[in-house]
């Protein structure tokens, strides 16, 4: 079947209405928990500037090419991220094995949303904790306690994780267009406003320029390969590639949309958005004398503070932790997408039956990141608790590698007349940047990370 501007499938599960809603989706997708979660805590914990200017360069060179690959791949594809790659690598390369790209990226994502249903849940008994005035004059001690007691309860943490998934799975089995469309317009502009009020009162610490500092700094003595593997591996979290998730989304992509400037908008709402979580949280850390590397619990531990103290503060605490539960919650949604599509189309199940058994699951190993912060907090091994072991195995194994075959496959295996008809054949020199950069420049630096964070090539 044809669509209009010429690809030769169509999708099986609607279209986005336009390409604002499709950059409103991704974005959606993009701006979450990695953001305004991760990004601050890895940031302090990897030692600030090296940190983030290390993340700014992954963004641009490997981040938006493999971005744009994805979309052109699940456009031309049309089909869940598995199939798509199985039927394009037959028509590109004579090979149906391409399908594991596809199968890695579906348990990528079933993976990471195990634990992000955890912490996104932690976001949504915050709303109630904002909303009920617990910050309110409260110092940075009392307000460690209170979070210290949500993570430290299996029943507690265990509820809004359950909360949280069931809400996924309703909006998921509502099917993409319709729930999914409507939340991220309001959202990500909402998140925004609250963060720019949020920097106002940061910026009134007398900390900001500190925290400038740490963040901006070039001082690349806490460079080694650990922080850029982990720098590389927060740029594919945060822009959710290196999972097909964005190949899923760009199977419902109007074949007229530029990818490219789709892409480049998306990027660029994701970085502006870590950046400014940055610059609020951390003026709020140094002003109070906190510990940049205080590790996941920054921001439950530092913006209370700045929500306890200032005026309006219960209805700021509480819309921003509305906000943050739902730009959560779009990102969710695109985890269990890959997923959900590939089991409605591989066993022909409806949406809503497909959604419920890959969301029941995904919830019941979500337990195993419950109980890291209790029940089994001393179980460690490798890289440390269970939940510490699923995020290093997913976002510095499985999605850069990910990223790696797309980017290989995108480059070299794809002709440059299925590329170039996908991507804006008339911008000339942007096409010819994309194609350098996804067959040399990319996968040589994911490589590089790699050999060196397996010891194989010392950078450091
Ligand atoms: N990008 C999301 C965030 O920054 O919170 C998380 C995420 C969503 C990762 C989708 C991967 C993904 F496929």
């Amino acid at each position: 079947m044809s669509v209009p501007g010429g690809g030769q499938r169509t999708s099986l599960h609607g279209f986005w209405s336009s390409r604002l809603a499709f950059i409103l989706a991704v974005t959606g997708s993009a701006v979450g928990l990695g953001n305004i979660w991760k990004f601050p805590y890895m940031t302090g914990e990897y030692g600030g500037s090296a940190f983030v200017l290390v993340y700014l360069g992954a963004v641009l060179l490997v981040g938006l090419p493999i971005m744009m690959s994805e979309i052109l791949i699940g456009r031309r594809g049309r089909r869940n991220p598995v199939t798509t790659m199985r039927l394009l690598g037959q028509e590109e390369s004579g090979s149906s094995q391409w399908q594991w790209v596809g199968a890695l990226g579906i348990m990528g994502g079933f993976l990471i949303l195990s634990f992000y249903g955890v912490i996104a849940g932690w976001t949504v008994a915050y709303v109630f904790e904002a909303a009920r005035g617990a910050f309110a004059g409260a110092g940075a001690a009392e307000i460690d306690a209170r979070f210290s007691a949500l993570e430290g309860s299996a029943l507690r943490t265990g509820f809004w994780h359950t909360l949280f998934m069931l809400l996924t799975i309703l909006i998921v089995a509502r099917g993409v267009e319709r729930g999914l469309e409507q939340a991220v317009r309001v959202m990500v502009p909402g998140l925004l406003v609250i963060m720019v009020v949020l920097l106002v009162y940061a910026a009134g610490t007398g900390a900001f320029g500190q925290a400038a500092e740490f963040m901006f700094r070039p001082d690349f003595s806490a460079l080694d390969g650990t922080v850029i593997l982990a720098a590389l591996g927060q740029a594919f979290f945060s822009l959710s590639i290196g999972m097909a998730c964005v190949m899923a989304y760009g199977a419902y992509l109007p074949q007229d949309a530029s990818i490219g400037r789709t892409s480049l908008a998306v990027v660029a709402a994701d970085t502006s958005i870590a950046l400014l979580a940055g610059m609020v949280i951390f003026p709020i850390v140094f002003a109070n004398g906190l510990d940049p590397a205080d590790g996941i619990g920054l921001v439950f531990k530092t913006l209370p503070i700045a929500f306890g103290s200032m005026g309006g503060g219960v209805l700021i605490g509480m819309l921003f932790f509305l906000l943050l539960s739902f730009a959560a919650l779009t990102s969710a949604i695109s985890l269990m997408e890959p997923t959900v599509a590939w089991v409605m189309e591989s066993r022909g199940v409806n949406r809503g039956v497909a959604a419920t058994i890959v969301g029941v699951l995904i919830w019941l190993l979500g337990f195993a990141t419950v109980f890291s912060f209790n029940l089994l907090q001393d179980f460690r091994f490798l890289r440390g608790t269970l939940f510490a072991n699923i995020d290093f195995l997913t976002s510095n194994i499985m999605l850069p590698l990910g990223g790696l075959l797309v980017t290989l496959f995108a480059g070299w295996f794809m002709s440059s007349n299925s590329t170039s008809g996908e991507l804006d054949p008339q911008a000339g020199t942007g096409y010819q940047l994309w194609r350098i950069l996804v067959r040399w420049v990319t996968p040589a630096a994911v490589i590089i990370v790699f050999l060196n964070s397996i010891g194989l090539l010392d950078l450091a």
